[in-house]
């Protein structure tokens, strides 16, 4: 069983793959892999040209950045944690470079994130961590997914790099998310077979144009 994070932060070992590894203790400790995926800041935004969905490629048809093997990782888990810095109340842009073009190339069409397991966290200096942290969820949960969370709200609090190790509890809200996924991901494997998940039915598109 496997559990790959994205880390939505163009800096290396800031807050962001801290609080990840928080995360990643509790999953390994629980005898479940885990794998972080950190883009950067070279990612290209969605081109619209429907390529993923019109072919059922699961790929991108941008291949020089790091999103078609984020794409291939995320079909093969177990479960997915979004992991954002808050960037002016919201996700980073990267960050929403990458989650437009995996959403679009393995969530749309035929749904390839169905029923994994999923969690949020967000890191900031101050304030939008709520807004982000729901921007994080409501991806997952237009992707069918089973939505984890902790005691609290996944937003870690620190500015300058490793601050977030101060906020004693945010650390605590995203160790307990590991915690909570690792045990869904094994819950939803025991149970696959005495009882499998429900069929995922074609939803009618409608686009409010008459
Ligand atoms: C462009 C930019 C915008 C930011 N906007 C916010 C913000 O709106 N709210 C906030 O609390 N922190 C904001 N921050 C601070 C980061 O969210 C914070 O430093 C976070 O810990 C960075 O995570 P990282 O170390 O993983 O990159 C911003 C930082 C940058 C670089």
């Amino acid at each position: 069983m496997k559990i790959v994070a994205i880390n939505g932060s163009p800096r290396k070992n800031g807050n962001t793959s801290l609080v990840l590894e928080a995360v990643r203790r509790e999953v390994e400790a629980a005898g479940v892999e885990f794998q972080v995926f950190q883009p950067g800041a070279r990612v290209h935004p969605c081109l619209a040209c429907y390529h993923c969905l019109n072919t059922g490629s699961l790929r991108c048809v941008q291949t020089d950045d790091m999103v078609n093997d984020i794409i291939a990782a995320c079909i093969e888990a177990d479960g997915i944690v979004l992991a954002s810095p808050v960037y002016h109340g919201g996700i980073a842009g990267n960050m929403k470079c990458v989650l437009d073009r995996l959403m679009l190339a393995a969530g749309c069409g035929q749904n390839q994130l169905c029923h994994k397991v999923g969690g949020a966290l967000c890191t900031l200096r101050r304030s939008g961590g709520m807004e982000t942290y729901q921007q994080l969820l409501g991806t997952m949960d237009a992707m069918e997914m089973v939505i984890v969370t902790s005691d609290y709200w996944g937003a870690v609090h620190g500015a300058e790099i490793g601050e977030c190790r101060q906020d004693t509890e945010g650390m605590e809200v995203a160790a307990k998310l590991g915690r909570n996924m690792a045990w869904m991901v094994k819950v939803l494997d025991a149970a696959k077979n005495q009882l499998p998940p429900p069929e995922s039915l074609p939803r009618t598109m409608t686009n409010f144009v008459r």
